[in-house]
């Protein structure tokens, strides 16, 4: 029986695989990103005839794990998100907009790693060496000692990589490299085998790699997105551009945890690590009316961040609700429960939300520093509390029936909160130490109270 060659219609988006091309990708709904890409698929066997090799499978309890040593990029952050530094022959696809700081990051980390000894090469199919040299001349003395190769042909930058065996190297981007074989750069059959293909290079020569790879304007991988089973760990960069936070988090990590998150800073002299996030948004807390702290949680770490909202009348019909660093749907369910249940109702006013420092907080914890910013700015009257060390700190999600539920590691958000003398903090019902409100009618009540209040009612 002849194997037939396949090919598979991919989305470019989300990763679908289809066997028949679709104007709208039915995994994800988006129009015209599926293309046609070989599969990797093998044809069905033929009956009677030997699969191949048998293997042996072995218990679990004696298979040896090999010590390997990681690799420290020297960048505290990244460090800590990659599980410890980067670990020899695996692949980290660093995912982010354009402009968000990945050929810094990963120039700063080379130029690390080069100090410390390692071999590194920096592949760049985006820039000339000039203008990495340029980005590098920003940076710590040693991203200069970094050796560059601009190239774009996939065969050239194997046989360099195979030739020089360096121990960590970057290929920025991998949607720019493309192959004699087919189709255009950054298509998924040529993002596909490009990994593909450095990563049979890299494990086989134990060389750490890191793909740099853009993520489009909806969030996704474009192409990349097909590549998250290639790699042993997806990287993404946050954050916006025009502001200076940046957040990096594991989306899939095969040796280390997926919660974790590195916070960093664009200045002059590239990425700075920030390790005192907290203390930094606390300080620069308005405390004003709208203005509320969040004791958030990214990943496993706990943050504070402040949460501010503006209510203004609105000339539109239907009004506007502006969000920037909490979902939108959200701010419309905490707006539907804080009219219904805490009698606070915003009409046909604007809303706008931000959570500064363009940080992303994506869990329901956030809701009830949502409503309470929102009810703060109704009024007019600032929180309980006032500005500076006793403003008023708040986590918890609201329900659909207007009662507030407990959320994850509510013991490290308050120790947060304590270790930057926030000593007011409102908490869903059952969490020890905080001002517990049972509803969102009862915290609006806490919140908005005249000074001192909540201490009292504690
Ligand atoms: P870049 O790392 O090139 O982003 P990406 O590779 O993700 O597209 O740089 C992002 C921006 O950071 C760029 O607009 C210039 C700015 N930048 C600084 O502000 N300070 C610096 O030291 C460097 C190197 C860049
Ligand atoms: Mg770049």
């Amino acid at each position: 029986m002849p194997r037939t060659p396949v090919t598979v219609h991919v989305c470019r988006e989300c990763g679908h695989e289809d066997a028949k091309w679709h104007g709208q990708c039915p995994g994800c709904g988006a129009w015209n990103v599926l293309e046609e890409a070989p599969t990797a698929r093998r044809g069905p066997t033929v009956a009677g005839q030997p699969r191949g090799r048998v293997g042996s499978p072995q218990p679990l309890r004696s298979v040896s794990v090999p010590d390997v040593g990681r690799l420290r990029t020297g960048i505290g952050e990244l460090d800590r998100v990659l599980g410890g530094g980067l670990v020899p022959g695996s692949l980290v696809l660093l995912g982010g907009s354009p402009g968000i700081g990945k050929s810094t990051l990963t120039s700063m980390a080379l130029g690390n790693l080069e100090a410390a000894g390692h071999r590194t090469l920096y592949v760049s199919a985006e820039e000339s060496p000039s203008q990495v040299r340029l980005r590098a001349e920003r940076l710590a003395p040693a991203a200069l000692d970094v050796p560059v190769l601009a190239e774009t042909e996939l065969e050239a930058v194997l046989a360099t990589v195979e030739r020089e065996r360096p121990d960590v190297c970057v290929v920025d981007s991998v949607q720019t490299l493309h192959s004699p074989g087919g189709g255009t750069a950054g298509s998924v059959a040529q993002v596909r085998e490009a990994a593909g293909e450095i990563a049979r290079v890299a494990k086989g020569a134990g060389i750490a790699v890191i793909l740099v790879g853009h993520v489009t304007k909806e969030g996704s991988l474009a192409g990349p997105r097909v590549l998250e089973h290639v790699v042993d760990c997806v990287l993404q960069f946050e954050g916006e551009r025009e502001r200076t936070y940046r957040t990096l988090r594991a989306l899939k990590n095969r040796f280390g945890a997926v919660d974790d998150v590195g916070v960093f800073e664009m200045r002059q002299g590239g990425l700075v690590e920030v390790l005192d996030a907290s203390a930094r948004f606390v300080a620069e807390a308005t405390g004003a009316p709208g203005s509320v702290v969040l004791a958030a949680m990214e990943g496993t770490r706990p943050l504070l961040v402040e949460v501010q909202a503006l209510v203004s009348e609105s000339e539109l019909s239907p009004p506007r609700r502006v969000v920037s660093g909490v979902d939108r749907s959200r701010l419309a369910l905490v707006l539907a429960v804080l009219a219904r249940h805490a009698g606070v109702a915003v009409g046909a006013a604007d809303v706008f939300l931000n959570v500064v420092g363009g940080v992303q907080v994506d869990e329901p914890g956030a809701d009830l520093a949502v409503a309470l910013a929102v009810a703060s700015a109704v009024r007019g009257v600032p929180l309980a509390g006032g500005p500076g060390a006793g403003q008023l700190t708040c986590f918890g999600e609201v329900g659909l029936t207007g009662e507030l539920r407990s959320v994850a590691h509510p013991d490290r958000r308050l120790a947060e909160a304590g270790k930057f003398g926030l000593r007011t903090v409102i908490a869903p019902a059952g969490t020890e130490g905080a001002s517990e409100a049972p509803t969102l009618a009862a915290a609006v009540r806490q919140a908005l109270a005249p000074e001192g209040a909540v201490k009292q009612a504690l």
